[in-house]
């Protein structure tokens, strides 16, 4: 496995593989590594001949400096579970100022009203660093395909709009959530809960089964107010939106059309900690 920390040795070692015909993968993350991050990667490894996978605590995409401080770091231990996967891998692993230069800010984006909803709107100019910073990576590594989880539903369709409006020319593929036994989306933020707690916050996931049940038969708003009474009703789970939305533009559903594709969004914090999810709603 190689580990490169400057964009200009990447670059190079990329020259090569380019010019043997080889296509590229790229899996963007922010280390803290889980199976979720893992099974990116091997999609990744099925679907291209060289993969990087890029390792960067974003700055610009933190609206706190608490949570950006707090965000765990850990490049041994993930470094040695993506050797142990295998050890054709690349890693990209640059500084702040590698990546940014002097100036450690975002770029303004308009992804056409994808950014002002839910994670945009809780998470002020949250989607602003992550465009900015997918942005960086895209050039730095052109690959010919990127792999992003589905588990932030949100952030990939803002990153297929990105490619679109900017022109990049990377296939962004979107990879499905992968859940601990219990139905909990797996993430880096579910090793900071309790036992009890990790349990317990299998719930949203078993909110979403029942919200894509109950999708068949009733109306969105029967379906909101259910959801927002079982929040209500939980000890330690509290509920910071519940959205059903087109899959397409993300924008809230009041009545559904037949043939369009919808999904439903939660955010909740439990202990503190904000977890999301989603899930794809038949229509
Ligand atoms: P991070 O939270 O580290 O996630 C990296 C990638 O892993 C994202 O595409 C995310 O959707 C995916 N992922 C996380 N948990 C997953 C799960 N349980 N199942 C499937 N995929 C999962 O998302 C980011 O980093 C950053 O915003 C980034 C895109 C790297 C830009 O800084």
């Amino acid at each position: 496995m190689q580990v490169f920390r400057e964009k200009d040795a990447l670059k190079q070692a990329i020259r090569k593989v380019k010019s043997e015909g080889k296509t590229l993968g790229l899996v963007p993350t922010m280390g803290a590594l889980h199976e979720g991050h893992i099974s990116l990667v091997r999609n990744a490894l099925i679907e291209t001949d060289q993969v990087v996978v890029s390792i960067f605590v974003n700055p610009t995409q933190f609206d706190n400096s608490d949570d950006l401080e707090k965000y765990p770091r850990t490049p041994e231990k993930d470094l040695a579970l993506l050797e142990a996967e295998t050890k054709d891998l690349w890693v990209f692993l640059p500084s702040a100022s590698e990546l940014y230069g002097n100036e450690v800010l975002s770029e303004k984006f308009d992804f056409e009203g994808l950014e002002q909803v839910m994670e945009g709107k809780f998470r002020n100019g949250h989607f602003d660093g992550v465009g900015t910073v997918v942005k960086r990576l895209f050039e730095t590594v052109r690959p010919d395909k990127a792999f992003f989880g589905e588990k932030d539903y949100q952030q990939l369709q803002i990153i297929r709009k990105l490619t679109r409006l900017k022109e990049l020319n990377v296939e962004i593929i979107g990879c499905p959530i992968l859940r601990e036994e219990s139905g909990l989306a797996r993430s880096s933020r579910n090793e900071r809960l309790s036992s009890e707690n990790r349990k317990e916050a299998a719930f949203i996931y078993h909110t979403l089964l029942k919200a894509r049940e109950l999708f068949g038969t009733k109306s969105v708003k029967e379906i909101t107010d259910w959801v927002k009474k079982s929040f209500d009703k939980h000890p330690t789970l509290e509920l910071e939106y519940f959205e059903i939305a087109d899959s397409e533009t993300l924008k809230k559903t009041e009545h559904k059309i037949k043939g369009n594709q919808y999904r439903a969004f939660i955010a909740a914090y439990i202990e503190g900690i904000r977890l999301i999810d989603n899930i794809a709603l038949d229509n």
